[in-house]
C-alpha cells in the first residue's frame, strides 16, 4: 500500500436489509487523514451505507476494501480490531451511569493497563469530559453527549471514525462544538466519514462531500466545490448560492 492508496474504498458495492439492497452499486474512495461529509435526503441509504462499513447490514455485491484488504465479509469486532469506530445516529450511551462508567465501558475491547491509557487519551482529546466524570451522562448537554459517544468509540483507537449524524438535535453552539471536534479528530491523524444534516456546517470543515439520491452516489467532490454548486444550495443549503 503507498501514500495514495485510500484508507477506504466502496467498489461498486451494494447493501441493504432483507431481500433488498438500498444503496446499490456505490463507488467512492476516502483518503487517509480526511474528513469526508456525506448529505443527501432522508431516506437516500446514508446511515445504510455507513453501517455497510462497520458491517452491521446485509451485503448484496461490491467489495469494501479497508488498507488495501478487502472487509465486506468481516463482522463488526474484526472491523473495530482492525482500526474501524461507529458512533451510530442518536445517542445511545448510559444516561443513568457516569461519564466515568461510560468511558469504563468504552473501553470494552481492552485488557489491563491499556484501559487507563485509552482512558487518558481519552479525556485528553475532550478535556471539558475530565471535570464532568461523576456526572450521570443524561444530565450533560446534548454537545457533551455526543462528544462522550464518540470519545467511547475513540478508547479502541480506530483509525477510521464513522459518525452518523453527530449534530442532530443539538443548539447551534453545540452543533459548532462538535463541528470542531471534528476538525481536531483529524488533527491527531484519524480519518473521519460523517453523514450529516447539517451540510454546510459540516462541509465547512470536510476536505470532500459525497452526494447521495435513492441509494447511488449523486455527486462527489472538494467539499468547497460542492458548496458552491447552485443544485446543493437549493437542495440542501437554503437557497442561490452567494
Ligand atoms: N433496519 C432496516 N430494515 C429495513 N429497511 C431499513 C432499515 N434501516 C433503514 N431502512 C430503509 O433504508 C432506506 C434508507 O434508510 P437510511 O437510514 O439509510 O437513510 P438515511 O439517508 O440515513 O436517512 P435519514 O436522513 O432520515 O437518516 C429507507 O427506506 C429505510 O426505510
Ligand atoms: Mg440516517
Amino acid at each position: 500500500m503507498d501514500a495514495t492508496t485510500p484508507i477506504l474504498a466502496f467498489e461498486s458495492l451494494s447493501v441493504g436489509y432483507g431481500d433488498e439492497p438500498i444503496v446499490r452499486d456505490f463507488t467512492a474512495a476516502i483518503p487517509a487523514g480526511s474528513i469526508t461529509t456525506i448529505i443527501g435526503p432522508n431516506g437516500a441509504g446514508k446511515s445504510t451505507l455507513l453501517k455497510a462499513v462497520y458491517g452491521v447490514n446485509k451485503h448484496f455485491g461490491g467489495n469494501l476494501i479497508f488498507e488495501g484488504r478487502a472487509i465486506e465479509r468481516l463482522a463488526p469486532r474484526e472491523r473495530l480490531a482492525l482500526g474501524i469506530g461507529f458512533v451510530p445516529q442518536g445517542r445511545c450511551n448510559f444516561p443513568l451511569m457516569t461519564v466515568r462508567e461510560n468511558l469504563d465501558l468504552g473501553a470494552f475491547t481492552l485488557r489491563g493497563p491499556a484501559i487507563a491509557t485509552a482512558m487518558e487519551r481519552a479525556l485528553g482529546m475532550f478535556p471539558l469530559l475530565k471535570a464532568k466524570l461523576n456526572v450521570l451522562a443524561g444530565n450533560l448537554s446534548g454537545g457533551e453527549q455526543q462528544i462522550l459517544e464518540t470519545a467511547m468509540v475513540l478508547e479502541s483507537s480506530p483509525k477510521l471514525l464513522l459518525l452518523d449524524e453527530p449534530s442532530l438535535g443539538l443548539s447551534p453552539a453545540n452543533q459548532d462544538q462538535i463541528f470542531e471536534t471534528i476538525a481536531d479528530l483529524r488533527r491527531h491523524g484519524l480519518t473521519v466519514l460523517v453523514v450529516e444534516q447539517n451540510a454546510h456546517g459540516a462541509l465547512q470543515i470536510s476536505d470532500t462531500g459525497i452526494v447521495m439520491e435513492l441509494g447511488r452516489l449523486f455527486m462527489t467532490g472538494p467539499a468547497a466545490q460542492i458548496i458552491s454548486d447552485p443544485r446543493i444550495h437549493v437542495a440542501y443549503l437554503g437557497g442561490a448560492p452567494a
